[in-house]
């Protein structure tokens, strides 16, 4: 047997980029690679990347220019750049930073293998097609009955959806993840129950729209519904959501399965009317807040979750007062909130945009309000009991760190023996952020 090669990945961006990273990672275990933490010992450099905002390229390029001085060292070091900005900027990316050996789009990750050979003939590799064929059925199988895969932790996120069809004016994802593709539900379920056999205790479907998911009849409520019969799967959660495709049976399901956690990420980006329309979004403040009412009336302690964009171009200070007034009236546990970027080739792109210092000033604001929320939702679990499941040691020696059922980071001092496990827990303090407790029997 050769000695195995290193491989390194940085992941960017969302979920779906923490989910590919790992599925890349089994695809080149396959080509002798092993994954290490240290990059300077990587035999291949692998930037899976966002192109979300501005900022989110040019941290790419500045890793790439940092990469130069180990590549100088290592002559056989090889540097990939997979991921959104890979598919938004192609062959750019290898004319901008020659030491980069590979550019790959995330919906081709199933051709790594003769993309590496490629690249171990010295040839540069690039692929950006968007294929008919389905890259998860292509990658090795995670949990194929047969197969010894590795334990692994307690959570994971399982990709059911990806792309969008919705073209919000402002967003790069329609094009650089292309057209929306669910996935049908027999795989997932098999994916499910293979990662359930692995020790996994929680899993996130994740998509782009997650629950515009198609490959069940019944939608992801149905898809829902039939992992929730996997023994040993005990927590179900998924994001991300559009408010226009939350379905009565979704909604139901937040009041009737036990196993589909008590959090929400839906976002509503502004409060105001005009903007929203100028977004393409589809949907009006009323809207989102009547939807809002029917899914606490399904669960009422809900924890939801958002984002936001400031200063959309033509975003006057009434409109934002509009966005201030929603988050008063709806109250989030946890949000996201960003200074509109522009994308090249989104159509809000070609307006003018809002001063600067005007957005900044407004984010300012927001953040500050969504702070308060966050902090208080979160105070308000002080005295309560939850349920944790423990995924790590926490930095001091017996503490263990979990998640609770609304997404809080729950630290406890508790044994090694509950890692993997879920407990009962009583919160006694709240920290800027994250929560402690102590176990309780039972
Ligand atoms: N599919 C999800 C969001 C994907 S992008 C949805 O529709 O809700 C994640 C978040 O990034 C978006 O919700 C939006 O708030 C933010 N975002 C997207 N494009 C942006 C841009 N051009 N400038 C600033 N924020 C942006
Ligand atoms: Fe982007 Fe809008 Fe699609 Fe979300 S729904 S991924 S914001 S285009
Ligand atoms: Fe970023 Fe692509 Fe995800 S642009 S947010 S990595 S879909």
């Amino acid at each position: 047997m050769s000695a195995s090669k290193k491989l390194f990945i940085k992941t960017y961006g969302c979920q779906m980029n923490v989910y590919d990273s790992e599925r890349m990672a089994e695809a080149l275990g396959e080509d002798g690679y092993e994954t290490t933490e240290q990059m300077d010992q990587a035999d291949m450099i692998l930037l899976n990347t966002c192109h979300i905002r501005e900022k989110a390229a040019e941290k790419v390029y500045s890793e790439l220019g940092r990469l130069r001085a180990l590549k100088d060292e290592n002559p056989d070091l090889k540097i990939g750049v997979a991921g959104c900005v890979a598919q938004a900027e192609g062959a750019e990316i290898m004319r901008r930073q020659p030491l980069v050996d590979l550019v790959v789009g995330p919906q081709t990750y199933h051709r790594l293998p003769d993309l590496m050979a490629k690249v171990n003939a010295g040839q540069p590799a690039l692929d950006t097609d968007f294929p008919e064929e389905d890259k998860f059925e292509h990658l090795p199988k995670r949990g194929k009955s047969g197969e010894a895969l590795p334990k692994r932790g307690p959570t994971a996120f399982l990709t059911v959806q990806e792309g969008c069809d919705k073209f919000c004016a402002f967003c790069v994802v329609p094009y650089t993840r292309g057209a929306e593709v669910s996935r049908p539900s027999e795989r997932i379920v098999r994916e499910a129950q293979g990662l359930v056999d692995r020790g996994v205790r929680e899993i996130t479907l994740l998509g782009q729209n997650v629950n515009a998911y198609h490959g069940h009849d019944q939608g992801l409520a149905g898809l829902i519904w039939q992992l929730a019969e996997i023994d040993g799967l005990d927590r179900i959660r998924f994001t991300t959501s559009h408010p226009n495709d939350m379905d009565d049976a979704l909604i139901e399901a937040h009041g009737t399965c036990d196993k589909l956690m008590p959090y929400l990420h839906l976002p509503v980006q502004s409060g105001s009317d005009r903007i929203l329309k100028a977004m393409n979004r589809k949907h009006t403040a009323e809207s989102y807040i009547r939807l809002i009412d029917r899914i606490r009336d399904a669960r009422p302690d809900l924890l939801l979750s958002g984002d936001f964009i400031v200063g959309f171009p033509g975003e006057t200070d009434q409109d934002f007062e509009d966005t201030m007034a929603l988050v008063r009236e709806v109250g989030y546990g946890q949000a996201y909130s960003f200074k509109y970027s522009p994308r090249p080739g989104t159509p809000a792109a070609e307006k003018e945009d809002v001063p600067g210092e005007i957005a900044q000033e407004r984010l300012y604001r927001l953040q500050e309000l969504l702070g308060e929320q966050q902090r208080a939702a979160q105070d308000s679990m002080v005295g309560r009991d939850v349920l944790v499941l423990f995924e790590k040691p926490g930095r001091l020696p017996g503490q263990l760190i979990g998640k609770s059922e609304y997404l809080h980071a729950v630290h406890v001092m508790a044994d090694a023996a509950d890692l993997g496990q879920i407990r009962k827990v009583r919160i006694e303090a709240s920290a800027p952020n994250s929560l402690s407790g102590k176990l309780l029997a039972g």
